[in-house]
C-alpha cells in the first residue's frame, strides 16, 4: 500500500518516489515544494487550456507569458510555459508541443512576422526541454525530435532577409526560408545559433556558443564559429531498439 507521499509525487512527476539517500521529505514540504514551483503555474493552466487547439493534459503557464492565437496550437500533457515567455501560433501549420515539452523562462516563439505571410510553424517532439531565453523563429518549418535539450539562449533561426537587390530596403525584399530540423537525443549548449536549412541529426552534441551553419551528422560533436566537429560520441553503445524511428521517420511523425 503506497504512503499519501508517492502518490502525489507520482501525480506530480509521472514516475516513483525513490529516494537515494534516508533524508526524505515530509508530505508537507513535498505539497510546499509543488506550490512554490508551480502552483499558479497549473492554476492558469487549468483556467486557458482550453483556449488552445488541443490541450492533453496538465498545463502550465508561468506568470506574464504572452500567448497570441492559441487556437493554432495543439500541446500534449504536461507541457510548462515559463514565466514572460512569449508564443505566436499564426502559421501554415501551427505550433505543436509533445509530452512533457517544457519552455524554459523568457522563451520567444514565432512562425510569423507579419499577417500577410504566415510561416510554416513547429513541432516539438515529447520530453524536450528548451531552456531559458530561447529564439525560435520557425519561418520555414522547425521540427525538433524528442529528448533533446538545449541550453540557455539557444536561437534556431528557420528564415533569412533577402538583400539581392541594393535599390531596395532590406526590409522590403521579402524573406527566404528553409526549415530546420533537430533530430533526437541532441543536446545543445548555452548560447548556440541554428541557422536556416540545418539538420541536426540524432545523438549530436553542439557546443556552447557555436554557430552552426551546416548539417550535423549523427552522434557528432561540433563546436565554434562556425561550427567544426571535435568529436565524435560512439553510437555502438545504444542499444538497438526495433520502435526507435531512423532520423529520415522524423518529419514522418511530425
Ligand atoms: C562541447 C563540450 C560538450 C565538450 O565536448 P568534448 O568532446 O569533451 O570536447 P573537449 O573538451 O575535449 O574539447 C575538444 C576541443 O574542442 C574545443 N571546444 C570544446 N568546446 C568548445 C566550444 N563550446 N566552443 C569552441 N571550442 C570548443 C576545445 O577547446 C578543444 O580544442 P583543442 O583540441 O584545440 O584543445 C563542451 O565544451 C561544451 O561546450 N559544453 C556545453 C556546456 C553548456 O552549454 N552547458 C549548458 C547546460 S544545457
Amino acid at each position: 500500500m503506497k504512503s499519501i507521499k508517492h502518490k502525489i509525487f507520482r501525480v506530480a512527476f509521472g514516475r516513483d518516489y525513490s529516494p537515494s539517500q534516508d533524508k526524505q521529505v515530509t508530505v508537507r514540504e513535498l505539497l510546499y515544494y509543488l506550490w512554490k514551483r508551480g502552483g499558479w503555474s497549473f492554476l492558469r493552466g487549468l483556467f486557458l487550456r482550453h483556449r488552445f487547439k488541443e490541450c492533453g493534459g496538465r498545463l502550465l503557464i508561468g506568470k506574464s507569458v504572452n500567448i497570441l492565437f492559441p487556437k493554432y496550437i495543439s500541446l500534449g500533457k504536461n507541457v510548462a510555459l515559463g514565466d514572460y515567455t512569449y508564443v505566436n501560433g499564426f502559421s501554415q501549420e501551427g505550433l505543436r508541443l509533445g509530452n512533457n515539452v517544457r519552455i524554459r523562462e523568457h522563451g520567444w516563439i514565432q512562425a510569423t512576422s507579419t499577417l500577410e505571410n504566415p510561416g510554416k510553424g513547429l513541432v516539438i517532439l515529447d520530453n524536450t526541454y528548451i531552456g531559458p531565453r530561447c529564439i525560435i523563429g520557425a519561418g520555414g518549418g522547425i521540427t525538433i525530435g524528442s529528448n533533446v535539450t538545449t541550453g540557455a539562449g539557444v536561437e534556431l533561426l528557420a528564415e533569412d532577409h533577402m538583400f539581392s537587390d541594393a535599390k531596395l530596403p532590406i526590409n522590403e525584399q521579402g524573406v527566404a526560408r528553409k526549415g530546420i530540423v533537430i533530430e533526437d537525443d541532441v543536446w545543445i549548449g548555452n548560447r548556440v545559433i541554428v541557422l536556416d536549412g540545418v539538420r541536426v541529426s540524432r545523438g549530436a552534441v553542439i557546443g556552447a556558443g557555436s554557430i552552426v551553419t551546416k548539417d550535423v551528422p549523427p552522434d557528432t560533436i561540433v563546436a565554434g564559429n562556425p561550427a567544426r566537429v571535435i568529436g565524435q560520441r560512439d553510437s555502438s553503445l545504444r542499444a538497438a531498439d526495433p520502435f526507435s524511428p531512423l532520423p529520415g521517420d522524423l518529419d514522418a511523425r511530425s
